[in-house]
């Protein structure tokens, strides 16, 4: 079977198509998936550019969805023909968090799912929503379930709250969906104005280019007349956590996801202290998580947005086209 490969020196432009041996038949508690599409995130970038130490000859990618081709003994979740996505941690079923590292995350601590065919044991995969292809379903596994757990899980997001998000990446433009399904009005940010207007039209509320708009936590904290934003989805990092503080309310919460703007520099102690505002740091979630949010996708007819769709063999060019940051919302990688 065809897997691409990351090869020493790791780059983008060393990875490389590889044949590889099929998998073979499920064990007991194992199904066997012929994958079809991922999407990408900004760790598999890392990975695959080589900022991450790993492993000469890893198969990148975290997010894997496809269709099941055999079920093992045993496994009683999925049939012959179920579509199903991968599981960021697929040791963490259910419960409070225990996993602190990429260890055990395909794409990083051992194989991921640029290949044709994986054998895995059941639990690693959920069902994936009802009518999604699968670089749509693969699109959960990181960037959608982070923006669920920032804002469901962890905020426990009501109708009617104030959301701020930055940026108009995956996560990102999965966060708006989410907080537009519950009721939230949402205020999102971004360095092209063309990209706002994509935003609105996908119901944000609020607009700002924060490149033209540089004390962008004043503005939004004017937005809501005074008060501040109930949730921040903070993918920036230390540098765009002071004005973050200054948009959240007293009490509010900041969901520390990320750190597109590097994570080097403090935090604004003083200001979350003043504010009294909850930050709660995170690593996507559980597979009971997971399949909580699916079922609100299938419940609400949510649809992810997929930016630009790349073959397997072209995955170096999409990783690049990532780089440019040229991209809204989810970039696609099928097979
Ligand atoms: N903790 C977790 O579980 C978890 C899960 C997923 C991702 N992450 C992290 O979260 C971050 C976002 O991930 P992603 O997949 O959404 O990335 P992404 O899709 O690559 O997001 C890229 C976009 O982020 C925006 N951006 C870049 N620098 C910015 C800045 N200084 N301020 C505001 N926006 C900025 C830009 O939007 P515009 O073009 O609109 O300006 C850019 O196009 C990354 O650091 C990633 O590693 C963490």
């Amino acid at each position: 079977m065809k897997v691409m490969a990351l090869r020493s020196p790791i780059g983008l432009d060393t990875m490389q198509m590889e044949e590889r041996p099929d998998p073979g038949s499920p064990g007991p508690g194992e199904i066997r998936v012929a994958l079809h599409g991922s999407t990408l995130n900004n760790h598999d970038l890392g990975v695959a550019a080589g900022r991450r130490q790993v492993a000469d000859g890893l198969i990148p990618l975290a997010d894997g969805a496809g269709i099941v081709e055999a079920v093992g003994t045993d496994v009683t979740d999925f049939a012959v023909g179920d579509s199903v996505v991968s599981c960021f941690f697929p040791d963490w079923q259910d419960g409070a968090p225990r996993i602190g590292d990429f260890s055990r995350t395909p794409g990083d601590g051992f194989d991921g799912f640029a290949q044709e065919y994986v054998v895995r044991p059941a639990t690693a995969f959920t069902l994936a929503p009802k009518s999604y292809d699968a670089v749509e379903a693969a699109s959960i596994t990181t960037a959608g379930l982070t923006a669920w757990r920032a804002l469901v899980v962890d905020g426990k997001m009501t109708a009617g709250s104030s959301v701020l998000l930055l940026g108009t990446g995956g996560v990102s433009i999965w966060a708006l969906q989410i907080a537009k399904m519950i009721g939230a009005t949402v205020a999102i940010t971004s360095s092209s104005d063309e990209k706002l207007e994509r935003a609105r039209a996908l119901g944000a509320d609020h607009v700002l280019n924060y490149r033209a708009v540089p004390e962008w936590g004043k503005a939004i904290r004017d937005w809501t007349g005074g008060l501040g934003v109930d949730h921040v989805v903070e993918v920036g990092g230390p540098s765009t956590m002071a004005q973050s503080a200054e948009a959240v309310r007293i009490g509010g919460h900041v969901a520390m996801i990320g750190g597109l703007a590097g994570y080097k520099g403090g935090l604004p102690v003083l200001t979350m202290m003043m504010k009294q505002a909850r930050a709660q740091g995170l690593i996507v979630g559980s597979r009971r998580q997971q399949q909580d949010f699916i079922r609100a996708i299938d419940a609400n007819g949510l649809r992810p947005v997929i930016d630009r769709r790349f073959p397997l063999e072209r995955l170096a060019d999409a990783f690049r086209y990532e780089t440019s940051g040229g991209h809204f919302g989810k970039i696609g990688v099928e097979w």
